[in-house]
């Protein structure tokens, strides 16, 4: 069994962060969300693992996530020239696959539970493929299966506008070497991709063995900044346990589940956790409330906020009004007077979003 994770695409649902970076290295809980995706496939006691890279972002998911030996597996980078899509990656990597199974691991989703389980129904089952699903409330944003009573896939359609179903497609797939085969005889989609979802209803319409599982945990798709900031919550939530590395004065107050890596400085803050404090950060006279998570080497100074994401080396200084549902990316710099401001001063990149509300 091998794995393939797809790390490419241009993450234009993410921007303005996936301008100078790629999306799956976006930190969710100070941690790539690929490196999830990473450690769940090791985890299942997959170690040929290849991942999909594009030549925007491809050097720096390399750079960042090495060979493998962190995870203990073996990483080969396959570079995809074009976004032509899901199978168009794995017809690209089939010289990396040849003729083993292998699971496809998009590398912006997240799920909770062992993969292992699911590879032990797809391998026990010998079947060709198996899909994950998950109920959605907004299904036409997915590719949409329609099941009958014993798991088996009747039917799969990418984003349909009338959907069969609310059973979202997870980006997560087990499949024999026959998807090869499948893939060849597609043709691109309206969208201009060669869909994964045409290659298995392929399968379907040749009457191959192709089952679905409902998953039973939370399924996320860190595609936008709400979902990011969702998922940040969930993995805060469920993952963090107590740390204190860093230094803490005497005046400073923390509850709850608190990470503060080497390196970092608090000085009279009130710190209410889940909250992760990544290495040499200085925060001083903040208040830093539930489901934060700072990055390495950021500043804050009179700052007050909760429910956010801040990147590696901001520096925010001056502003008491509550930071919340933000993401703030790397070396943004927020510094408000400490007088009345009488004038905004802005240096502010493409597509960014600034809300100053009630
Ligand atoms: C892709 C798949 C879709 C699936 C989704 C899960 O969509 O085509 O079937 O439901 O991933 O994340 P895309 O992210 O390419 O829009």
């Amino acid at each position: 069994m091998k794995a393939l994770i797809l790390s490419g695409g241009k993450g234009t649902r993410l921007r303005p962060l996936t301008y100078t970076g790629a999306k799956q290295l976006v930190p969710v809980a100070n941690k790539p969300i690929l490196w999830y995706g990473i450690e769940a496939i090791a985890a299942a006691g997959i170690t040929e693992v290849g991942i999909v890279i594009s030549p925007e972002t491809g050097e720096e998911v390399k750079a960042k996530t090495g060979d493998g030996d962190r995870f203990g597996i073996q990483i080969t980078y396959i570079l995809q020239e074009q976004p032509a899509g899901l199978a168009h990656a794995v017809k690209v990597a089939q010289p990396f696959l040849k003729d083993s199974p292998f699971i496809l691991y998009l590398g912006d989703n997240l799920v909770q539970g062992e993969l292992g389980l699911f590879l032990e129904h797809f391998q026990s089952r010998d079947l060709d493929a198996l899909t994950l699903l998950c109920h959605v409330p907004n299904p036409s944003a997915f590719g949409v299966a329609k099941v009958d009573e014993q798991g088996r896939v009747l039917q799969l359609v990418e984003k349909p506008l009338d959907p069969p179903s609310n059973l979202a497609l997870v980006g997560i797939y087990f499949f024999s070497p026959v998807i090869h085969e499948a893939i060849a005889s597609i043709q691109p989609s309206a969208r201009g991709e060669l869909e994964i979802t045409d290659a298995i209803q392929s399968l379907i319409d040749q009457q191959k063995f192709v089952e679905a599982l409902q998953i039973q945990g939370w399924w996320l798709d860190t595609g936008k900044k709400d979902d990011l900031l969702e998922a940040n919550q969930i993995i805060l939530d469920t993952c963090l346990t107590s740390s204190i590395q860093g230094q803490v004065d005497a005046a400073s107050k923390i509850s709850g589940r608190v990470q503060i890596c080497a390196g970092s400085r608090i000085i009279n803050c009130t710190i209410r956790g889940p909250v992760v404090i990544g290495n040499n950060c200085h925060l001083e006279n903040c208040f830093i409330g539930p489901y934060s998570s700072i990055g390495d080497a950021v500043k804050l100074v009179d700052a007050d906020l909760e429910h956010s994401v801040i990147l590696q080396g901001a520096t925010i200084v001056g502003i008491h009004q509550r930071i919340v549902d933000s993401v703030i990316g790397q070396r943004v710099q927020l510094r408000v007077a400490p007088q009345r401001p009488k004038a905004l001063r802005f240096m502010i990149g493409d597509d960014c979003q600034i809300e100053l509300c009630q």
